[in-house]
């Protein structure tokens, strides 16, 4: 830390653009309102028994037709299991399959920091795999298990983000998923999909590939899914697919009682034949957010940053001129009102690497215009030469 960044509190009302969430101005709120009446109305005094390991049989209807709609392919609302946002699932499968405190979880080099605060929390060692824009290099991932292999260890399981990875964007083509799915076989390591942002898609990039967990017909998957991304993170409401036996495992060694009936039952009321409006109307207000960003980038930092258009999800993954204090720049784009997401939290060994994230969901057109003026001012004082 510079001298700097002790030397003022931060701003109290930052830009926001740390979190990755939905559009808060697309939340449904009056027909989620009304959906509540009439879903507490129906389940009335069904409120007094327990959901069960699996939950609210209608809206896992709900949420199999999406992936079934997504994947063009048959899923049983057997296979879908409810939990407290996707972070249970995260937290779930890393507590499931742990034997003991030092075993290995293998990563993207760079991924989301929560699932790495969950698994060093813990007790795992994260092991990441170096990605370039077309996700884990797959030939890398042969190498680390194969010198795991050889030094007598086998990772737990394989933690990937192959849709809209969180921070990079990048899109695994489905030739790379083929051949991670057949890696993972062949070491016969599980495989941790994370696909919360399958649904959070820009109408001008082409339909992602099939997920990991569709190419593999469910086999050495469990997948994860959310509604933080198309309903509301608030919400709390996420779940993961698994092929029995591996479900009843994780069901198992869950020990609190079950999701809500009361918001899983709002949401599938609210809805049942109506997600895909749901998607639109987020996806549809968080596109001009994108693109102000992006012409904003070109505009203050074009030549001196780096970055990608995300074809989905929210973030944007922003190279800094390698000699850039990042310490200083966080801390000072902090005190003036500038709230984003620090690299080094996404990276598996907490490298202070030369990136950052900016997450555009959650401000307006103009506070994103601002936070990139913001950002830019920061550089041109930590870095004069570059401008
Ligand atoms: C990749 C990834 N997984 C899981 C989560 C947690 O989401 P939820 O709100 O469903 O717990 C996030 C949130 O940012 C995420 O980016």
């Amino acid at each position: 830390m510079t001298n700097a960044a002790h030397s003022s509190s931060p701003a109290a009302n930052p830009i926001p653009m740390r979190v990755g969430m939905t559009a808060p101005e697309a939340f449904p709120a009056a027909e989620m309102a009304e959906a509540a009446g009439r879903a507490i109305l129906d389940i009335g005094k069904n409120f007094a028994f327990y959901p069960g390991d699996l939950g609210h049989p209608g809206l896992r209807e709900v949420l199999a037709r999406r992936e079934a709609d997504r994947e063009g392919v048959d899923v049983d609302p057997d296979e879908v299991a409810l939990t407290n946002g996707s972070m249970q699932a995260v937290t779930l499968v890393g507590r499931v399959l742990m034997e003991q405190p030092g075993d290995i979880v293998i990563t993207e080099e760079t991924t989301y920091s929560g699932t790495l605060g969950a698994y060093r929390g813990l007790g795992y060692r994260l092991v990441g795999v170096p990605t370039d824009e077309q996700g884990m290099d797959i030939g890398e991932l042969r190498r680390t298990l194969g010198s795991l292999a050889a030094d007598g260890r086998k990772p737990r399981f394989i933690y990937t983000l192959p849709t809209y990875h969180n921070p990079t964007g990048a899109v695994m083509p489905r030739e790379r998923r083929l051949e991670m799915i057949e890696a993972a076989r062949e070491f016969e390591v599980l495989l941790v999909e994370d696909n919360c942002y399958a649904d959070v898609h820009y109408d001008d990039a082409p339909q992602p590939p099939q997920s990991l967990y569709s190419l593999a017909a469910g086999e050495g998957v469990v997948y994860i899914g959310s509604l933080s991304k198309i309903l509301g993170a608030g919400v709390r409401i996420g779940y993961f697919l698994a092929r029995q036996p591996l479900q009843q495992r994780f069901l198992d060694r869950r020990f609190d009682a079950g999701q809500s009936t009361l918001s899983s039952s709002i949401v599938a009321e609210l809805l049942r034949g109506r997600l895909p409006a749901q998607i639109e109307r987020n996806n549809a207000a968080l596109l001009p957010k994108r693109d102000a960003l992006l012409a904003a980038l070109q505009g203050e930092l074009g030549g001196i940053c780096t970055w990608r258009k995300p074809a989905g999800a929210m973030f944007l993954w922003v190279g800094l001129p390698d000699e850039v204090d990042r310490e200083a720049l966080f801390a000072l784009s902090e005190r003036r009102g500038l709230d984003y997401g620090h690299g080094a939290a996404y990276h598996a060994s907490g490298d202070d690497v030369p990136f950052l994230r900016l997450a555009y969901a959650c401000p307006s057109v103009d506070r994103i215009r601002d936070g990139v003026a913001l950002l830019a001012g920061c550089l041109r004082e930590l870095a004069p030469h570059r401008f």
